[in-house]
């Protein structure tokens, strides 16, 4: 496949005694190479540049990207701060957490942190409120027999997110429209006139937010129910100096932000590898057989290991955030390199997840690496969710909810004989940036 790269820009530059990538398009940068075929841009750079170089993300600008696994360090880095997100995305992510350092952060996160560690899940009842949603779902694709993949996992990850937030069924199709007007805000242009992606996704933030403060007027005033959203008023209404309720419903928006496309890709990839790997598939009912019936709590999880290998394999060949973006506050160090005060860095997931650096046969599907280890899980094998401070918060919940759906999808299918069949070409039209996923048009029949 072409590269997506500018012909006319050859020159080998430098910046700061880092080589800049040659290809960048005026406006759009390196960003069509990033978005259709990130991996062998990344190759390609790392052959013939080395370890270090320059892309030009368009209008988010130029980050130093970096192969080297000291790269993962920088997550943890005192000095290198996530405000970046908020310059790239204000309209969508300001005023979240997972544009803050510091003190602002954990302050935050600890207030929303527990409601999604088991305990809060099991509290809150999650588990059981999704199992019999997922069940019904992937019943209609037997009946169907085949379906658009990412369409239909997108539409169900959006449904669990809705009913975890507390969304009355009825409301679902109107939420659903805004949800989709919000995402404009990702790439429009910075033109606020009537009709334009603008316009419409800021009247659409402004919906969602004034429904979400409905709901936290509501936790109030029955502070005794138990649900996510209550959990997570109460927790915020007790830090001191309570936070305001402008940045309580910026996060919760967060919420449906970060749990959504993430989840939706991954579970469209489980169903593809299921699809192209009729050993997984037959491991996987072997599993769901004996299970018996859908996990509710993480205390289950344990009897089902190859639906979890296959949550983590999935993952961590198709990481569904391929990179996140720091800037660096000072000078500092990356191998042999200094790097400027003020740089904006970016460091590859996808790289690290599918790189002979962490992982033995890197390129290959296998659930025995998962099956076969007898230590615990380091923050290196979850790498596709971050790590240090900003790690994913809905990690357990993305656990759960995935393995949920493979011991769903099993149980179903086999109850009539039927499996998985990829019938498109699952290579063709994946994306990569900002989340990455699988084609739109991948179709999977049920037979
Ligand atoms: C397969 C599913 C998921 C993947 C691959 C994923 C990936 C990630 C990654 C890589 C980050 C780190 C961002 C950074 O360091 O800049 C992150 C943060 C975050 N994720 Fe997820 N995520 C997933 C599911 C979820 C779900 C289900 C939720 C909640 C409903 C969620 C909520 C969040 C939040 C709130 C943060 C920000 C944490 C912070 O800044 O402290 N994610 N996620």
């Amino acid at each position: 496949m072409n590269m997506l790269l500018n012909p006319l820009n050859r020159r080998d530059r430098l910046w700061h005694d880092i080589p800049v990538v040659p290809g960048a398009f005026p406006l759009v940068g390196h960003l069509p190479a990033v978005v259709y075929n990130l991996p062998r841009l990344l190759r390609r750079a790392e052959r013939t540049l080395g370890s270090h170089f320059w892309l030009d993300f368009g209008p988010a600008g130029h980050m130093v990207t970096c192969l080297d696994s000291e790269a993962i360090a920088l997550l943890r880095h005192k000095d290198v701060s996530s405000a970046l997100i908020e310059d790239i995305a204000p309209e969508l992510f300001g005023g979240t957490l997972v544009t803050q350092d510091g003190g602002a952060h954990r302050q935050a996160r600890g207030a929303i942190q527990a409601a999604f560690l088991p305990a809060g899940l099991t509290h809150s009842g999650i588990g059981e409120l999704f199992a019999p949603v997922i069940r019904a779902w992937v019943q209609r694709w037997r009946d169907r027999g085949d379906v658009n993949i990412l369409r239909e996992t997108g539409d169900l990850t959006l449904k669990l997110i809705f009913s975890l937030m507390g969304i009355p069924t009825h409301d679902l199709p109107q939420w659903h429209r805004k949800y989709r007007q919000l995402l404009q805000l990702i790439v429009a242009p910075p033109l606020d006139l009537p009709g334009l992606p603008l316009r419409r996704g800021r009247a659409a933030r402004d919906w969602i937010d004034a429904r979400l403060r409905e709901f936290v007027r509501d936790a109030r005033e029955h502070a005794a129910r138990t649900g996510l959203i209550n959990d997570l008023v109460s927790a915020f209404d007790r830090i001191d100096g309570a936070l305001s309720d402008e940045i309580l419903v910026a996060n919760i928006r967060l919420l449906l932000l970060g749990g959504h496309e993430t989840t939706a890709s991954t579970m469209a990839w489980i169903v593809i590898e299921l699809a192209r790997q009729p050993g997984l598939w037959d491991a996987l009912v072997e599993e769901a057989q004996r299970v018996g019936a859908v996990p509710t709590r993480h205390s289950d999880l344990a009897q089902c290991p190859v639906a979890e290998a296959l949550f983590r394999e999935t993952l961590r060949l198709h990481p569904a955030t391929p990179l996140l973006v720091r800037r660096a506050l000072c000078e500092l160090r990356l191998g042999q390199r200094r790097i400027p005060g003020g740089t904006d860095l970016c460091i590859p997931l996808l790289h690290f997840s599918t790189s002979a650096l962490l992982h033995e046969a890197p390129a290959q599907f296998r659930l025995a690496r998962w099956l076969e280890r007898t230590e615990p899980i380091r923050p290196v094998d979850m790498l596709q969710f971050g790590t240090g401070p900003h790690v994913c918060m809905g990690y357990h919940l993305a656990w759960l909810e995935l393995v949920q759906f493979c011991i769903a999808l099993a149980l179903t299918m086999h109850e009539s004989g039927a499996r998985p069949r990829l019938l498109s070409n699952a290579e063709k039209g994946r994306r990569y940036y900002p989340t990455a996923h699988p084609s739109m048009n991948i179709r999977i029949g049920f037979s």
